[in-house]
């Protein structure tokens, strides 16, 4: 493992047991993360990528493989051991208002979380809070609001604020922006930035549109039906989309670019994605794939390189 890789991912699988079935939410699924960089999570809902980032953080327990974060295998750490690593590893989710308690001030909610973590005293955690608040861009008096008295884009930026209050080295961003009005989204997403270069962050930066995560991302996983199909860095990803789903993904962001409405429109057009608990056999994504053969429809694809650090799983690619 280079010495700057924060994140090592390896053969990470999550199954979940649904009315006497077996659903593969995440299948063998490996990346490596650097101090600084971010990883892009794409696909479509049900893809598997919240229980993707929830497996890295051990919110959830993987069934099989490992991860190991700054050095130590997390993977079977127990709880006390892990509970000194909770705040390296924090998550933004899309609805920040379900994480926060309606009860409680900003303010509050932020020093919560260093009081939890027993950071600092009470002087110097109320100082934190005001220079946290004005760092993502909010005035100081919003300590005294109440989230209910927020807008959805000032909420996404106390949820920021929390995670950024205990000094993380890796943030999961679940979807951070999905709920916000487009314009407000480019500002999240500019915030987020300027955060990373400012305090060596690793992002894992969830979304379903490839146009949200394109801004962010140094590499890019394209997820479907809890297989990263397609990864690349995010240059070669644009310019040489190799999979079909992703050329599918990048075409809809492509013809529509404002209107987020209509890009999931034009994802929907190209067919429903199949039940987890009842997915295809060979390659997942055959029934909805244009350039299908009889291959497809029986052999699983075996991943493929494409270039140095961009693979795809395709019987297309060659
Ligand atoms: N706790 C759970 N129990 C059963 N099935 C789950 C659970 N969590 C997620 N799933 C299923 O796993 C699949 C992946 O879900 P998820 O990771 O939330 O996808 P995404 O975030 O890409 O929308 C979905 O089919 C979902 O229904
Ligand atoms: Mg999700």
């Amino acid at each position: 493992m280079p010495t700057d890789t924060l994140l090592q991912v390896e053969h990470i699988s999550k199954t979940f047991r649904v009315g006497g079935k077996s659903l593969h939410a995440v299948e063998n699924v490996s990346f490596a993360l650097e101090a600084g960089k971010t990883l892009g999570l794409v696909g479509e809902s049900g893809s598997g990528k919240s229980t993707l980032g929830r497996l890295v953080l051990r919110l959830l327990d993987s069934d099989k493989g490992k991860v190991v974060f700054d050095g130590t295998d997390i993977s079977r750490l127990k709880k006390k051991e892990l509970r000194s690593l909770r705040r390296d590893m924090q998550i933004i989710f899309q609805d920040p208002s379900a994480s926060l308690n309606p009860r409680m001030t900003v303010g509050e909610a932020i020093e919560d979380a260093m009081i939890i973590h027993k950071i600092g005293t009470k002087e110097s955690n109320r100082a934190r809070v005001s220079e946290l608040l004005q760092r993502v861009g909010l005035p100081e008096n919003v300590k005294y609001a109440y989230p209910h008295e927020l807008s959805g884009g000032q909420l996404q930026r106390v949820g920021i604020a929390r995670a950024l209050s205990l000094n993380p080295k890796l943030i999961v961003c679940d979807e951070p922006v999905s709920a916000l009005d487009v314009s407000i989204q480019v500002q999240v997403i500019q915030l987020l930035k300027d955060l990373q270069e400012e305090y060596n962050l690793s992002y894992i930066f969830i979304s379903h549109n490839l146009a949200v995560v394109e801004y962010l991302s140094d590499e890019i996983a394209v997820l479907y039906l809890g297989e990263v199909v397609e990864q690349a860095p995010a240059d070669e990803l644009f310019q040489n989309p190799s999979h079909p789903y992703t050329r599918v993904l990048l075409q809809s962001i492509l013809n529509v670019p404002e209107n987020p409405e209509l890009k999931q429109e034009m994802l929907s057009i190209q067919g429903e994605i199949p039940s987890p608990l009842n997915p295809p056999s060979g390659c997942a994504f055959h029934p909805r794939c244009t350039h299908a053969t009889d291959l497809c429809k029986t052999v699983k694809p075996e991943r493929k390189n494409v270039a140095e650090g961009h693979f795809a799983a395709c019987h297309l690619v060659d």
